[in-house]
């Protein structure tokens, strides 16, 4: 592991000020060091007293964790609950008029709807969804942009126990393509367009290309919503989302499911080069949002709680649509982009809405220290009494910076790690409790095991750390990968780990026993906060005619944490000219987009007659990384047939 070593030293040290630890939900690091306790007197014990008081349950449930079928853990199976009467019938009496969605459009035009009205739209939209004979346990794909309808969508189908797969409106029809027949979903939810930074940009042609391609017959409901107003094609079995509403009831009785009923299925990449469909469970994913959302974000009624993620990963689920919902906050949505009309857009946003909690990635912040450094300062930011990072480790630069020009040297930064996986927060401050460091997400969540592992399994606790494990299973885990138990099993639970749960980071820890992510360990690269799988690059670039060979590896990148870099081997000669290896690198570059999406074209292309093989055939990555970075290549090249490739590689298209 010593390849791991991390070479960051942090010193500085954050306390949480005597204010906020006396307000905290947790407060003071004895009242967290009490939770971990109770966690390890009584695992069962300490989440099943959390879920009794935590969730609603229709019929409580009598087993807590069954771990007889492990890794496919069962929680709180036999109790019944809806997700969607958590997140709004429990507020309707005590709390009917608060506002549960602010929603700012692209174009600054601002609409509210509150507890009341948005449990009436749910029912009505699940109405709506019964009518076309969507059932619970059916799969249900959403590929909306950012909004109240989105929200609404999720919600619907959670109330009819409807699965949801919900396929970020950046992907290509080809990705959505691959998740609606993954998920063998009967219906899909979208939009005729969306608004991004003053512009319109069509969404339902991907859809109306993706169900072109085959294999979707069992689509039988396409509902658009109409946003944009553009021109459309529509097939027989469309139908606009105003007209299914139409006449629809503002009641609608939830149906009740097991704990373990599948809430959704959200796909992301992994080693291969196909998408996995994460599934989560209901009773324990709740849980973790909830839980996640009182001890992480240290909420509280009055709160105006702002995640800028979108409903299309994972951070949007359970910080947009579940969790703040479930704990009757009132929350920001934005459907535009944040360096739209300029890059203060954020700083209005939380100046005008009186944002406390704001939850970002580091990407953001890096592009928006770039952008305007300084814009922040312009802005009434005193709202504020939290801020977030997700997604990747952040760097202590960006840190200090969103610390002081953003927090105003007065909120804590909660750096929360987790994953899709994970459902909700796994390693965070609770912020009343732990004092803070620049780059570190600090200590687990009490009730969660984590630690980090040699290739053996064994405990690590120096300081060249190894792989992140979590020892027991908690609630909020992934329950299976959709139609692939076995690809569950295997790389989530490969058998040196003695049944940990492997998340695919390294990590280590210091002297205070704070948690370091140093990134992956297996093939999958993070761009601006989003896991790109390079086989699932490779695939796409292998999948165009004139491509032979593709192998992509990624390269520090001061704005995106990571840039994507592809060395291709044409079936051809090479190209022959500076331009005409321009054209064809931009048009490859197009390809990917098209294939996948934009967020996953190469930053760089670089054309070789081959790739660096070992003996064995493999294609030699580290090498490539090295060549990537422009860094001295140490390695040992000799069993390299061609070695006059290397300076072919190191050529980058411009
Ligand atoms: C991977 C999970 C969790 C929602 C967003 C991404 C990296 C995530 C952090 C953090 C360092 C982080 C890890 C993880 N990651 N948060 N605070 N510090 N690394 O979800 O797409 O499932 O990606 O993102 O590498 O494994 P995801």
């Amino acid at each position: 592991m010593s390849n791991i070593q991390s070479v960051l030293h942090e010193t500085r040290v954050f306390t949480p000020s005597d204010e906020f630890v006396k307000q905290a939900n947790v407060s003071g690091m004895s009242a967290y060091q009490a939770l971990v306790d109770a966690s390890q007197k009584d695992y069962e014990g300490y989440w099943a007293k959390l879920a009794r008081e935590t969730l609603q349950w229709k019929k409580p449930f009598t087993k807590v964790l069954d771990e007889s079928n492990a890794p496919f853990y069962k929680w709180f199976e036999d109790g019944e609950l809806n997700v969607s009467y958590n997140c709004l019938d429990t507020h309707l009496t005590t709390q009917p008029e608060k506002t549960a969605i602010i929603f700012e459009a692209d174009d600054g035009s601002v609409t509210r709807i509150n507890y009341r009205d948005l449990h009436a739209r749910v029912c009505q939209f699940a109405n709506g969804l019964k009518s076309r004979g969507i059932k619970k346990g059916d799969r249900v794909v959403i590929y909306l942009p950012m909004s109240i309808e989105a929200v609404v969508a999720m919600q619907a189908c959670a109330r009819i126990g409807a699965i949801h797969s919900v396929v970020f409106g950046g992907f290509s029809s080809k990705s959505l393509h691959e998740r609606i027949t993954d998920a063998q979903a009967c219906a899909v939810i979208t939009s005729d367009g969306q608004f991004r930074g003053g512009k319109a940009m069509p969404l339902k042609p991907a859809v109306d290309e993706a169900l072109g391609m085959g294999g979707c017959e069992g689509v039988h409901s396409v509902i658009v919503y109409q946003r944009t107003n553009s021109e459309v094609t529509w097939g027989g079995n469309n139908i606009w989302w105003h007209d299914l509403v139409t006449g629809q009831g503002t009641t609608c009785e939830p149906e009740w499911v097991s704990a373990e009923h599948p809430l959704f299925i959200l796909y992301t990449s992994g080693s291969t080069g196909k998408p996995k469909g994460v599934q989560h469970s209901t009773g324990g994913y709740l849980l973790g949002a909830m839980l996640s959302m009182k001890w992480v974000f240290d909420y509280k009624d009055s709160d105006v709680f702002w995640c800028t993620a979108d409903v299309g990963w994972i951070t949007g689920h359970s910080y947009v649509t579940y969790g703040p919902l479930a704990m009757g906050a009132t929350e920001v949505i934005f459907e535009g982009v944040p360096t739209y009309p300029d890059a203060g857009r954020f700083w209005k946003m939380i100046q005008d809405h009186k944002v406390t909690t704001f939850y970002t990635a580091p990407t953001a912040i890096r592009s928006l220290i770039k952008l305007g450094g300084d814009l922040p300062r312009k802005y009434d930011l005193s709202s504020l009494r939290l801020l977030g990072s997700v997604g990747e480790p952040i760097n202590p630069e960006a840190w200090m910076w969103y610390y002081t020009e953003v927090g105003q040297s007065r909120c804590p930064i909660v750096d929360t790690w987790w994953q899709t996986e994970t459902g909700s927060h796994m390693i965070a401050p609770l912020p009343g409790a732990m004092p803070i460091k620049p780059g570190t997400c600090t200590l687990p969540l009490p009730g969660i095991q984590a630690t980090i592992v040699n290739e053996n399994g064994d405990e690590v606790f120096d300081q060249h750390g190894g792989f992140l494990v979590i020892k027991r299973p908690f609630p909020s885990q992934i329950r299976t990968i959709w139609g692939d138990p076995e690809r569950y099993k295997k790389g989530y639970f490969p058998h040196e780990m003695r049944g940990y749960y492997l998340a695919g980071d390294s990590a280590h820890r210091d002297e205070d026993g704070y948690f370091w992510i140093m990134g992956r360990i297996d093939d999958v690269l993070n761009v601006s906060g989003h896991r790109l799988g390079t086989m699932e690059i490779e695939s796409a670039l292998v999948a165009n005619p004139l491509v032979a060979e593709a192998a992509i590896v990624g390269k520090p990148h001061e704005i995106k944490g990571e840039a994507v870099v592809a060395f291709v081997v044409l079936k051809g000669a090479r190209p022959a000219d500076a331009a005409a290896a321009k054209k064809l690198a931009e048009d490859l570059r197009n390809w990917v987009g098209h294939e996948i999406g934009p967020i996953a074209k190469p930053d760089e292309i670089r054309f070789g007659e081959n790739l660096p093989k070992t003996r064995s055939g493999k294609i030699m990555r580290r090498l490539l990384r090295a060549i990537a970075k422009g860094e001295e290549i140490t390695q040992d090249v000799s069993t390299l047939e061609n070695p006059a490739i290397l300076e072919q590689l190191k050529e980058v298209v411009r």
